[in-house]
């Protein structure tokens, strides 16, 4: 008998930004039952899940309780209160990916000795557990400049990393236990999704490769397929799917990758969830990635993750000078281009650069599409009501 369906499987979700509302879109389509558990009402799954559970991703007795709910717990972020989800686990609730690999990746440090232990090209690294720690490793010329210091927990979207170039930027220092790198000089940077389920079937999602604007000096879009060589592109695959291996996890990790001046491929950083970086999948693939974690964590056979179409697409950020309830210009314009489909998040408050929504825009060439997703980004703006 299918359980899936004809059973009343209650699929739980912590977190509900928009990576569980678009988790949540897939889910309904197999009419699954979906808890998420959020500490903000107005979070934007809130509106789809079946039942919304009040309650902090990073409090112990809040993901214990929800954990209690649901027959099956996955989680659409990092940062979730571990101690409860090995305390659920050891009671036999079923948690995917599994809450040892969620710990490790944690840990951007842990992340790092497991790179080199498994002989997985990344940038060279030492450790620091305090900002004291760091000034006398540069003053003993074990930290040599120019260098990145990460924070080994609770970073994200660049915030916990600092760029340090040289001793007058050293007061961009964060303070806290560090991951110190090698500055790696970036040609590229690229992402693969991979997804494996049980029975160990693997599969790898094409390279998708983030755009750099020099004006605004900022990734601003992300391409889909990517101009990596071929080579490079299958290096890429090979470790994201040698490393979903190692972990020997069920769900989908995305792989973040530098390819650097002399063309060599090297791991930066992974994710155990879906990804920004695979929005385009939605429309662009032949499985989204959201619809290929839920087949991962069920162990169904995985989707085709062909392409359909190329594609580019923009994070929709809120604007600078902009604080208060959100209000979009230009979406009209905007879906009057072939091939523009338009999400929005439903987050009621929109701040400087907070994501707000995403365009991907589909055409039958990259150039194509980057043209056009040139045009949405000068048609659309995030701004608010309260200031205009
Ligand atoms: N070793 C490095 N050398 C050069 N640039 C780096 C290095 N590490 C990180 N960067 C730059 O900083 C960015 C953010 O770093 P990283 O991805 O590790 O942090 P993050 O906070 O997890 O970011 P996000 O959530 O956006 O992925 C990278 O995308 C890259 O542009
Ligand atoms: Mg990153």
């Amino acid at each position: 008998m299918e359980q899936l369906v004809t059973s009343n499987l209650k699929l739980g979700i912590i977190a509900g930004g928009q990576l569980g509302k678009m988790l949540i879109q897939e889910a309904s389509k197999w009419n699954l039952i979906t808890y998420v558990l959020d500490q903000d009402e107005n979070c934007p799954a809130n509106s789809l899940a079946t039942h919304f559970v009040k309650g902090s991703n990073t409090d112990f007795a809040s993901v214990y309780q929800f954990g209690k709910m649901v027959d099956l717990l996955t989680f659409e972020l990092e940062n979730v209160n571990i101690e409860a989800l090995k305390q659920l686990k050891a009671e036999g609730l079923n948690i995917v990916p599994d809450p040892d690999i969620l710990e490790l990746i944690q840990d951007k440090g842990r992340q790092k000795e497991f790179f080199l232990k498994h002989g997985i090209p990344t940038a060279p690294f030492a450790t620091c557990t305090n900002l004291d720690e760091i000034h006398q490793k540069i003053a003993s010329d074990a930290i040599a400049f120019p260098f990145v210091q990460k924070l080994r927990t609770g970073g994200y979207d660049g915030r916990g990393v600092a760029v340090i170039q040289h001793e007058d930027d050293l007061y961009k220092l964060l303070d806290g236990a560090s991951l110190i790198e090698n500055k790696i000089s970036i040609l590229k940077e690229i992402a693969v999704i991979a997804a494996r389920n049980q029975n160990s079937e693997v599969k790898c999602y094409p390279a998708v490769e983030m755009v750099f604007d020099p004006a605004a000096n900022l990734v601003d879009k992300l391409i889909c397929p990517s101009t990596i060589t071929a080579e490079q592109s299958e290096k890429a695959i090979h470790l994201a799917s040698k490393l979903i291996d190692l972990l020997n996890m069920q769900g989908l990790l995305a792989i973040e990758f530098f390819v650097d001046e002399n063309g060599d491929v090297i791991v930066n950083e992974m994710a155990p969830r879906p990804h920004n970086s695979g929005h385009h999948t939605i429309e662009g693939a032949i499985t989204s990635q959201f619809e290929q974690h839920l087949r991962a964590i069920f162990n169904l056979p995985l989707g085709s993750t062909k392409l359909k179409l190329p594609s580019a697409m923009i994070n929709l950020l809120g604007a600078e000078g902009y604080e208060g309830p959100v209000a979009y210009e230009g979406l009209t314009e905007s879906m009057a281009i072939e091939g523009v489909k338009i999400h929005l998040y439903g987050k009621q408050i929109t701040r400087p650069f907070r994501k707000m929504g995403h365009i991907t825009v589909l055409s039958t060439s990259v150039e194509s599409a980057l043209q056009k997703a040139e045009k949405v980004k000068q048609l659309i703006k995030v701004k608010s009501w309260d200031k205009q």
